[in-house]
């Protein structure tokens, strides 16, 4: 018999990917409340990896609510028809491609380099994926490291953006494909907002490219063709395969990214008609800066 029990954080581990970020993390039961130390542990892995795949077994609406908590704040979902019954910071997002052709557009515009909530004044600090069905193929979502994007680019490209500040909106007529209407009410919700087109990590102090293809409409201060122009190489230096990292999912997976340095998109690539379904929820952020 062993003389001390091993606790929960004792029992973690923080598999680098191997990429430059993201770990997977071994040794959770996400089916009980983690301890202190645990919590401070996975804190720190989301940090310093920004990017963590946690597998296990599928999980409730609550205690996917609860898992997502050790994050940080778990906010309400914006769009009402996507969320979980009666809880409002659960979203179950479905994008799986229908045999009738009535696949939500919202997966589709996922195809295109993006981070999530941009559109809010105060945007998400992190998203948390949990796959719950699964295609037989293809489905793989992609993450961007914005920090390296950031240090990587020439000198003369980050004079031109360092202190600028850029429109984001819930639609721009950058983006190829619309997204879901908004009620009355989410769209009083949901005015546009500027951020800084480099922003610095509160809690790590270092810089990303703050971008998103879905939702950025202009630089401020720019003629739009020159907003569009600079736009268009930001997101094709953002391209560069040498930044990314792409997971291919396994039910149970719960994935769990730092929105503030890390862009993501989805390979739209499954066959139709096979069920591909998550449940997302979203971490309170803070003004970027
Ligand atoms: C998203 O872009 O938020 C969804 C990604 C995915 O479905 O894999």
């Amino acid at each position: 018999m062993p003389d001390t029990v091993m606790s929960q954080a004792d029992r973690l581990r923080v598999i680098p990917l191997g990429g430059g970020f993201g770990a997977r993390i071994e040794g959770l039961d996400r089916s009980v409340p983690a301890d202190e130390a645990t919590r401070a542990a996975l804190m720190r892995a989301f940090l310093d990896h920004q990017l963590l795949v946690v597998p296990g077994a599928p999980m409730t609406p609550a205690q996917m609510r609860d898992f997502s908590a050790i994050f940080g704040e778990v906010v309400p979902q914006v769009l009402r028809y996507k969320r979980v019954g009666d809880m409002p910071e659960v979203s179950r997002m479905e994008s799986t491609l229908k045999l009738d052709g009535t696949t939500d557009k919202t997966a589709i515009r996922a195809e295109d380099w993006h981070t999530d909530d941009s559109y809010m004044a105060i945007p998400a600090r992190g998203t948390v994926l949990h796959a719950h069905e699964i295609p037989s193929r293809g489905g793989v979502t992609w993450f961007c490291d914005m920090y390296g994007v950031y240090a990587a680019l020439p000198d003369a490209i980050k004079r031109r953006i360092d202190g600028r500040m850029a429109v984001h909106g819930y639609d721009t007529p950058r983006a190829r494909n619309r997204p879901s209407p908004r009620t009355a009410q989410e769209i009083a919700e949901t005015p546009d907002v500027l951020h800084p087109l480099v922003r610095t990590h509160p809690q790590t102090g270092r810089k990303a490219l703050y971008v998103n293809a879905n939702r950025l409409d202009r630089i401020e201060g720019m003629e739009r063709a020159e907003s569009d122009s600079l736009l268009d190489e930001l997101y094709a230096f953002a391209k560069q395969p040498r930044f990314h990292h792409g997971h291919r999912w396994t039910v149970g997976d719960a994935v769990v990214w730092d929105n503030r340095c890390l862009m993501h998109r989805v390979d739209v690539d499954y066959p139709p008609g096979e069920p591909r379904i998550m449940l997302r929820t979203l971490l309170r952020g803070e003004k970027p800066a």
